[in-house]
């Protein structure tokens, strides 16, 4: 019987975002990041759920998950910090792990499913947002060619696989930015899920506000 478990990045330290603050502790309408990307989780009901912290902020982070999960330190790097993550989750062979962003609290909840669904079906599956512009590649300031944009994707989280899967591609120790590309060097078919723009990454200020817009208006649409 397989088990559902999930792995949520949040060691980072937000250099871009530029807090003097990990991104995940970040305070975002007043409640941590991290807990609100917690919230996007809470009615999956997995088997358990890893976060992985900061190595100086384990304890903070504790409080912040509220029991939600259990907090372990993550790496210098994401791909560092997934495979400590992983240490800690110890999935069985057949079990599927998501492997999650903590800077994307808005993919829907329905959005992981499908992407957990399909990780159970084909071993590996992650949610990608279609590319709504057009794609220029460029060198030196000079267009070099537009590429073809029906075939593009951001790929983004979660990032789902067997556990047997996930433990292949950790294997190479390669540091990727995600764990899908470990899985295409070594030939193995990765299943995309289309998700909305609403599953984007906050990684910069402007990226910020953006959430922070977002938050209020849910706010305001449910006071009415
Ligand atoms: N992450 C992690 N361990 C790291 C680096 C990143 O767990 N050593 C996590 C981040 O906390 C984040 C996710 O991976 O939830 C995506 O990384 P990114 O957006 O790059 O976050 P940061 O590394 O914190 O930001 P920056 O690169 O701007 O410093
Ligand atoms: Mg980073």
């Amino acid at each position: 019987l397989s088990r559902f478990v999930g792995l949520i990045t949040a060691a980072g330290s937000g250099v871009r975002l530029g807090r003097g603050e990990p991104k995940a502790a970040a305070r975002l309408s007043g409640r941590p990041l991290l807990a609100w990307t917690l919230d996007a989780f809470a009615s999956l009901e997995l088997d358990r759920i890893v976060v992985t912290a900061p190595p100086d902020r384990v304890a903070e982070f504790a409080g912040l998950v509220e029991g939600r999960a259990s907090v372990v330190p993550g790496g210098e790097t994401r791909s560092a910090s997934v495979r400590l993550g992983v240490e800690a989750l110890g999935p069985a062979a057949d079990d599927v792990v998501a492997v999650h962003d903590a800077a994307r609290p808005f993919v829907h909840e329905e959005e992981i499913r499908a992407v957990l669904r399909a990780a159970e079906k084909s071993g590996a599956a992650i949610a990608a947002i279609p590319v709504a512009d057009t794609i220029k590649e460029a060198a030196g300031g000079r267009i070099v060619r537009t590429l073809d944009r029906s075939r593009l994707w951001a790929a983004a989280t979660p990032q789902a696989f067997r556990g047997e899967i996930l433990a292949r591609a950790l294997a190479s120790g390669r540091d990727a930015t995600d764990e899908a590309s470990l899985c295409e060097d070594l030939g193995i078919p990765v299943e995309v899920v289309p998700v909305s723009r609403l599953g984007f990454k906050i990684t910069t200020p402007e990226d910020f506000e953006i959430a922070e817009a977002i938050v209020q208006a849910r706010h305001r649409s449910r006071r009415g």
